[in-house]
């Protein structure tokens, strides 16, 4: 069978990205450009400076992802692009872009939802993994429990009621005083404390999530208490939330009747939820996550899914529009 070669653009939030991916799992090129540095003074992402710096990289990350998988727009099968969820005006950028490369190349256009490239990143890290199994998606802006029936079937069984856990982590970062992007900040921080900080605990019904309580939390005893220990409040924050994920990853994995669990998303570089989803392993449990670089957003896990929907003929127009609360399809 001839190879595919897909073309992924990436640009939902503060991250510009481009990718050239074989057959689905082959990466090729992966050139990410972040904004981290530009948005770090401002303790989060701005919207506005984010797709100006969008227009402004992404021919130049594009020439780079062809270059260093020495190819050329020619050898492009499929162009796929991420079209929501995020920033509308940063996902406008990378949807253009696209558009404007498949009417001059004309070469098909896929547009790509931004949560199943997440889930895309563990068929990368991963060559044997295939549908069925369950995902457990932890995110800036996503927290789900996912059934993955098939590579385009998706079904919802769980899902955060208020914050996403990524959020949770950059508040309590910020509170805190280690600032943006919070996530890996917290992750370092919480090595050299101890869990030894009582949170309330927040009881959800079923395979749901909550937590903005947990967090307010946290901002309450620092408040409180600056001088409290920052390391044992990371880690106390961690073990709370990690204990919450892996109980209801457990629930869901048993309802589904499945011992297969993928993490996707940024929080799920997370070394210590790593490391206990890594410990059920000990219990039967076949636990998948993408490699670090995988995990928080980039271009080829949107090449990966855009794959997968160009092989099952989901093949978008030059109308696609970006769309920035697009759900995961059913
Ligand atoms: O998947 P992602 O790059 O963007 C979204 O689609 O939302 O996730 C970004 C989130 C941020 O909240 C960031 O703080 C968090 O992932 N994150 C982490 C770690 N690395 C990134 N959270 C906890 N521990 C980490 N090591
Ligand atoms: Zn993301």
């Amino acid at each position: 069978m001839k190879d595919i070669i897909t073309l992924g653009i990436e640009s939902s939030c503060d991250e510009t990205s481009v990718a050239v991916v074989k057959n689905g799992r082959e990466v090729l090129s992966n050139v990410i450009n972040s904004q981290i540095k530009i948005h770090e003074k401002f303790g989060g992402v701005v919207p506005e400076i984010a797709s100006r710096n969008h227009i402004e990289a992404i021919s130049g990350v594009t020439e780079e992802a062809l270059e260093q998988a020495k190819i050329t727009f020619d050898d492009i099968d499929n162009i796929a692009c991420t079209y929501g969820p995020g920033l509308v005006g940063a996902l406008l950028v990378g949807v253009s872009y696209a558009k404007g490369l498949s009417y001059a190349l004309k070469k098909p256009l896929t547009g790509t939802n931004h949560i199943e490239g997440h889930i895309a990143a563990n068929y990368i890290t991963h060559k044997e993994l295939k549908p069925p199994f369950l995902c457990l998606i932890i995110s800036g802006g996503h927290t789900h429990l996912v059934h993955i029936q098939d590579y385009d079937k998706f079904n919802i069984i769980g899902r955060t009621k208020d914050d996403a856990i990524g959020e949770a982590f950059d508040k309590v970062a910020r509170v805190i005083g280690l600032g943006y992007p919070g996530g890996p900040k917290v992750d370092k921080l919480a090595k050299e404390g101890k869990p030894t900080i009582e949170l309330p605990k927040t009881h959800m019904e079923g395979l749901d999530f909550s937590f903005s309580g947990v967090k307010t939390a946290i901002i309450n005893l620092h408040h409180k208490n600056p001088e409290i220990n920052k390391a044992d409040l990371c880690a106390s924050f961690e073990k709370y939330v990690t204990d919450i994920l892996v109980e209801n990853s457990l629930k869901a994995a048993e309802k589904l009747g499945t011992n297969i669990i993928c993490l996707a998303g940024g929080v799920s570089a997370n070394s210590y939820i790593r490391q206990e989803f890594i410990n059920l392993q000990n219990k039967g449990y076949k636990i998948y996550y993408p490699e670090p670089i995988l995990c928080t957003d980039n271009a080829a896990m949107i090449a990966s899914a855009g794959y997968y929907r160009y092989i099952s003929g989901v093949v978008s127009n030059l109308e696609l529009n970006a769309v920035p609360n697009l759900k995961i399809q059913n």
